[in-house]
């Protein structure tokens, strides 16, 4: 039984008007084909053109940097599992049919195209583009085709089926030497998600096309973006919009980071570039259409500026000088673009986009995931410049600058980590100095060995946010990172809206984001609880990890079961014989072209046993230990992370199992003692207390651990040496907020058990209220097929009272609505 007493007559603050935002980057192919619905891939002819001043590797498959940083490339398909049942072709997402195909790469159609397609049509003759596989074409919706082109020939241009069935054509004549914009309204007479686009000539001719854009004519609020991708933004009642990234913002070279005069203006003037999630961009969705989504969503802008430094995790480059300045004059730019009058330079050209208001701009933040000395130097002088002409502008860094004597108002901090570590890890909150900068978590998600978000990452993640939530006057804004996936072409896992080209779904932590952001309420509350508290369950593979050469294992058990060696992490198994063992690295300085950033102890060897991911009880395995100076980790749970950018086949260091993202339980061995710890890369916290156990050097010697509910006892030769209890955390949370009419209680209970919470008021509320509902297995989420699999649902109940008992099921999230049974204005502020 857990209680909650909620202190109406207490209010403890304001709730932050913007506390829940959202952050869009394109990533996972989230901008063309996406949000911004372009249907056709490759509309303007430059995907395989590889990234200035970077070289190619292995053919077409990879570029490398001038810095040394490699990407996965393919020809500008993109990653090599986006290529899956896609026919080869030397110009991506285009097809030629007794045509002959070419790149020209000097008559382009402007400075800023790189390229333009040369197409050479034999009678009968024609080009196809299978759009972001496929194009979706929905029954009596107009579409509105446009291209720039140079040429001679009779062209009909058709939306059809695969295999050729016209659904809608239109005949063109291109005549003259000079491009020439063409635009015509297709209307298919039928519903097909796997469609084409094509030009064909019947009497053949050549011509050059310079740029090219098919898009639905319905977009949201007629302003060109996706309607279902923004009627779910919509509904996540949010009130802010962090862009565009991110990592892009910063880019892999100083030609790939964002640049904003690239956003604006014509799109078939934007020069486009290379992001770091493995595409080109046309740059279609810039920086107008994101202060226009703003607007139509009602949303602070918060807009990520590049500070001079390209991303620091990828062999950075560092722009100096004047080049500089350059950047920070480019930041004025961006904000005159926003704010200043139509008839100023830059409002001007907001006003010939459409807009002559100033559009709103709330937040600029100053870089991205950026830190150390050359950051600190650059944030201070970005910091004076923009402060001191636009002081209106709420400003953001990216690390405690202000430790360093910077000035900081507010820093944005980022985790992505286990669901174990987000049920206790913005306590922290609690700790910090209040009359330091507020706090903006502007990327969180539980990745820790998931594809897609679960029902139980949704309910890690909304008790991180109620933590958050009663640190308010500190926590002031929030944003899940990312926001979209196509799920055709994902580089990142998990998301929190995925989609393809024609439908959508959120992950379960969609509804709950929902949920808490309906009911936040204008005042918090105070509570008093006494909620039941737990341990994390059992989950993972087991392992062993050496720290020092010439460690030998032999007969590894798990459950009682022989266990194979499965997973090498940082090294291997050399086999010698008789099921003897010895682990082995590979580690240097640098793996793969990646730094040891880790600071990964030199000649570490990880590695995991058997086959399984499911919970051991038991782990046992013969050690041979020369000397108190070989030191091991056996690990009891080994989580791994499957994914980020990193299933990127180029950086092999990036893949499923390697020690930046794998958690594990530990009982560490060291100088001849044991203790317990939960290991994050190579950061321990320890729990439990230190043992000096009887260990037999020189010889093999059987350690087992037994997990047991809260903790894990351990045995050396058949003794019990030492025993751990875990450090509870809560297995129930609450949290309680008002507005004029209603008490919100809200309720997460991560256990597998129903409990039942007493919940007690200093104020009369209406017997019957409404709880809106999200539970399930704890593995079940959503997907194109069940989109809605896991999602809120609504129960009346009519034993409300100044006491009473709700029943939070297992698994669940839960707000009640009370009503106030007197009600009139909530307090007006808190004093
Ligand atoms: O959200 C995905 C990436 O995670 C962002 O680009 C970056 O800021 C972080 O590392």
């Amino acid at each position: 039984m857990s209680s909650i007493r909620i202190c109406t007559e207490q209010p403890l603050f304001e709730t932050a008007p913007d506390f829940y935002g959202l952050f869009f980057e394109d990533i996972n192919r989230s901008g063309d084909g996406g949000l911004y619905p372009e249907m056709l891939r490759n509309r303007a002819f430059e995907d395989s053109i590889l990234p200035e001043r970077c070289k190619p590797l292995d053919g077409t498959y990879g570029f490398v940097t001038p810095e040394g940083w490699r990407d996965q490339f393919n020809n500008g398909e993109g990653l090599k599992r986006w290529m899956d049942g896609i026919e080869e072709t030397p110009v991506p997402a285009w097809y030629a049919r007794d045509a002959g195909m070419s790149l020209d790469f000097h008559d382009t159609l402007n400075k800023n195209r790189l390229a333009s397609l040369t197409i050479d049509f034999e009678p009968g003759g024609y080009v196809t583009n299978i759009g972001f596989r496929g194009l979706s074409l929905v029954q009596g919706q107009h579409y509105e085709f446009y291209m720039f082109a140079r040429g001679n020939v009779s062209l009909t241009v058709s939306l059809e089926s695969k295999d050729r069935h016209v659904y809608a054509a239109k005949t063109l004549d291109i005549t003259g030497t000079d491009y020439q914009r063409y635009d015509l309204t297709l209307c298919p007479d039928q519903t097909d998600p796997d469609a084409r686009f094509t030009l064909e000539s019947r009497a053949g001719g050549s011509l050059n096309l310079g740029f090219t854009s098919l898009m639905p004519r319905d977009t949201y609020k007629g302003h060109g973006m996706r309607k279902d991708l923004m009627e779910m933004l919509h509904n996540t009642h949010s009130g802010f919009l962090r862009f565009p990234g991110g990592c892009i913002v910063e880019g892999f070279t100083r030609e790939t980071a964002v640049r904003f005069p690239h956003m604006i203006g014509p799109v078939w003037e934007r020069p486009s570039h290379n992001l770091m999630w493995h595409y080109r961009t046309t740059n279609g969705l810039g920086y107008h259409e994101y202060l226009q989504i703003c607007e139509d969503l009602d949303l602070e802008p918060m807009y990520v500026i590049n500070c001079g430094i390209t991303c620091q995790g990828r062999k950075p480059e560092l722009f100096k000088g004047e080049e500089l300045e350059q950047w920070i004059q480019e930041a004025f730019d961006a904000i005159d673009y926003a704010i200043a009058p139509a008839d100023s330079r830059w409002g001007s050209l907001r006003a010939q986009a459409g807009h002559p208001q100033p559009f709103k701009l709330t937040y600029l933040e100053i870089g991205n995931e950026n830190d150390k000395d050359v950051y600190f130097s650059r944030y201070e002088k970005f910091y004076h410049a923009i402060h001191e002409k636009y002081p209106q502008l709420k400003l953001i860094s990216n690390t405690h600058t202000e430790n360093r004597g910077l000035p900081t108002q507010i820093v944005d901090e980022h985790l992505y980590s286990t669901a174990d570590t987000f049920v206790t890890a913005s306590k922290k909150y609690r700790n910090y100095d209040r009359s330091g900068p507020q706090i903006f978590i502007g990327e969180y998600a539980v990745t820790s060995g998931l594809d897609i978000g679960n029902l139980k990452s949704a309910l890690a993640e909304t008790m991180y946010l109620m933590e958050a939530e009663k640190n308010q006057d500190l926590v002031r804004l929030t944003a899940y990172a990312p926001l979209f996936q196509n799920v055709d072409y994902t580089a990142w896992y998990p998301n929190l809206i995925a989609f393809n080209n024609h439908a959508c779904f959120g992950i379960p932590f969609y509804h709950a984001l929902a949920m808490l952001a309906r009911s936040h309420g204008r005042l918090l509350l105070k509570t008093e609880a006494d909620v039941r508290s737990g341990y994390p369950e059992p989950e993972g593979l087991n392992g062993l990890i050496a720290y020092q050469p010439g460690i030998f294992v032999k007969n590894v058990h798990v459950n009682g079961k022989t266990a194979a060696f499965s997973h090498g992490i940082i090294g291997s198994v050399q086999s010698h014989g008789n099921g003897i063992l010895e682990l082995t690295s590979d580690y240097i300085d640098e793996l793969e072209g990646y730094p040891n950033t880790g600071h990964i102890p030199m000649h570490t060897a990880f590695v995991t046993f058997g086959d399984t991911e499911e919970s051991s009880s038991t782990f046992e395995l013969e050690v041979l230990l020369q000397s108190p100076e070989q030191e091991i980790d056996i690990a009891v749970w080994v989580h791994s992370t499957p994914m980020l950018f990193s299933r990127d086949e180029t950086n092999p260091f990036y893949t499923s199992w390697n020690p930046i993202y794998t958690d594990r339980y530990v009982w560490s061995i060291k100088q001849g003692t044991g203790r317990f710890a939960s290991v994050n890369r190579f950061n321990y916290s320890y729990f439990g207390t230190e043992c000096r156990l009887p260990i037999r050097y020189g010889e093999y010697n059987r350690f087992q651990v037994k997990t047991r509910h809260g903790g894990f006892d351990c045995y050396l030769n058949g003794r019990l040496v030492q025993t751990a209890c875990m450090v509870p955390y809560p297995m129930v949370a609450e949290l309680a907020s008002e507005d004029d009419t209603y008490i919100y209680v809200k309720i997460v209970n991560i256990d597998k058990t129903e409990e039942a919470v007493e919940i007690c008021l200093d104020c009369e509320v209406d017997a019957e209220y409404e709880a809106e509902l999200l539970t399930g297995h704890p593995k079940d989420t959503n997907s194109l097929d069940e989109p809605e699999k896991v999602c809120p649902i609504s129960r009346t109940f009519s034993n409300g009272s100044g006491a009473f008992t709700y029943l939070a099921p297992a698994y669940s999230f839960t707000v009640l609505k009370l009503r106030k049974a007197v009600f009139g204005s909530a307090r007006e502020s808190i004093s």
